[in-house]
């Protein structure tokens, strides 16, 4: 019975091992910097230091992968994150989206902050600071309805011509 015991351990710790050969690919291929958030909102620096700190690690290509996501099982984990987050929003690639398109990831942003639902619950305890303070949230959801208001009067104008 413990010769059973023994085996079965070995058996286990090998396919630990084995499955640690599996390296996940996060995909993050430097993006170019121009056609970033940043550079294409120009959003103030209380805004941007939150969203990097709260957001990109899972919604942009300048996540930081943290030990754990080269371990498996975690490691598959946190890339299903990194590739769900990113199909949705991603900070990195800002230049691609139309000006409809991002006035409605701003939105959702906002939502999503002020509803408590990001980051992902689970993904808080791990990242102490990464819950975005209520003013911060307040700022950015000011200041995404401020752009908001400045495409329609932009659309407004180019109607009325
Ligand atoms: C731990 C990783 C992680 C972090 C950190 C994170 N998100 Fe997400 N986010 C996800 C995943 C995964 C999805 C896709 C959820 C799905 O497909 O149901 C998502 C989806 C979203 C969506 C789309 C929601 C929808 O219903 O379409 C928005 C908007 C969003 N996140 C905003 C944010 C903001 C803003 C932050 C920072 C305050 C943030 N997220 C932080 C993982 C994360």
């Amino acid at each position: 019975m413990r010769r059973l015991f023994w085996i079965l351990g070995a058996i286990l710790a090998v396919a630990f091992v084995l499955a640690q050969l599996h390296r996940p690919s996060f995909d993050l291929s430097p993006v170019a910097a121009s056609a970033g958030f940043d550079a294409q909102m120009h959003p103030d620096s209380q805004i941007s230091n939150m969203l990097h700190q709260s957001c990109y690690n899972c919604h942009s290509a300048q996540g930081e992968i943290p030990w754990y996501g080269h371990v498996w099982p975690t490691s598959k984990l946190l890339q299903k994150d990194v590739r769900r987050g990113r199909a949705r929003l991603d900070f990195s690639n800002w230049a691609n989206l139309s000006p409809e398109m991002s006035a409605i990831r701003l939105r959702d942003a906002c939502r999503m902050m002020q509803e408590s639902k990001m980051p992902l619950w689970y993904y808080r305890p791990m990242h102490p600071g990464s819950t975005p303070k209520p003013e911060d949230t307040n700022a950015f959801c000011l200041w995404a309805q401020s752009q908001r208001l400045d495409q329609t009067a932009a659309q407004l104008q180019t109607a009325r011509q």
